[in-house]
């Protein structure tokens, strides 16, 4: 099915909320595939590819340095991911999903949270940074969300995720905050720490 996103969809079976996989940067849409089926078996997966393109390598939002965003685009994009998910679940029948996102995915995930709250029923958010400083007023009451930072993740300034969370939290989320001993690339432990976060919620 054609879509405003390239994308690729996976049907599920059983009774798990889909899952909305939004890549990092330089990543595509079959990236997070499996990571998805191993944290979520059986659930249905919608992976979108991001429509900014940083030499070559696909983003979610444009940056103007490592860490400092362009937050008129982070907004339009969050919007038009926001238009996406809606198509998506038109078309496939879809609930709101859940979603899991990586580094940039994850940033973009926290901005669709705050700027369209209702587009996704709960997040995990693997090493997100603050998408927006000045985050509207947003209604995420009782939204389950799993941070997971790394100890050791070269290119987040401190407390970073922290203020992540705190933002959601004023947002109304129920936000978990775990930071696990790696550095920015994703391992077992968030696997793992995903997958315990999700079977929670089912
Ligand atoms: C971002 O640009 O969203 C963050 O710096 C993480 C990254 O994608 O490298």
């Amino acid at each position: 099915i054609e879509l405003s996103h390239i994308h690729r969809f996976q049907a599920g079976r059983g009774s798990h909320a889909p899952l909305l996989l939004l890549h990092g940067t330089g990543g595509d849409e079959t990236d997070l595939l499996p990571l998805g089926e191993m944290v979520a078996p059986g659930a249905a997966l919608l992976s979108p590819r991001g429509r900014v393109l940083e030499n070559g390598m696909p983003r979610f939002f444009r940056r103007l340095a490592e860490g400092v965003f362009d937050e008129a685009d982070v907004r339009l994009r969050a919007g038009e991911l926001q238009a996406f998910v809606a198509e998506a679940r038109e078309a496939y029948g879809l609930p709101a999903p859940v979603a899991l996102g990586f580094s940039n995915g994850a940033n973009i995930a926290a901005a669709l949270m705050l700027l369209h709250p209702g587009t996704v029923s709960g997040a995990v958010l693997i090493r997100p940074m603050v998408p927006l400083r000045e985050p509207p007023t947003a209604d995420l009451a009782g939204v389950p969300v799993l941070v997971l930072s790394g100890a050791m993740d070269p290119i987040m300034p401190a407390g970073e995720g922290e203020r992540l969370a705190r933002q959601l939290e004023t947002a109304g989320a129920r936000v978990l905050h775990r930071t696990v001993p790696a550095g920015h690339g994703l391992t077992q432990m968030d696997a793992a720490a995903a997958r315990d976060f999700l079977a929670s919620l089912a």
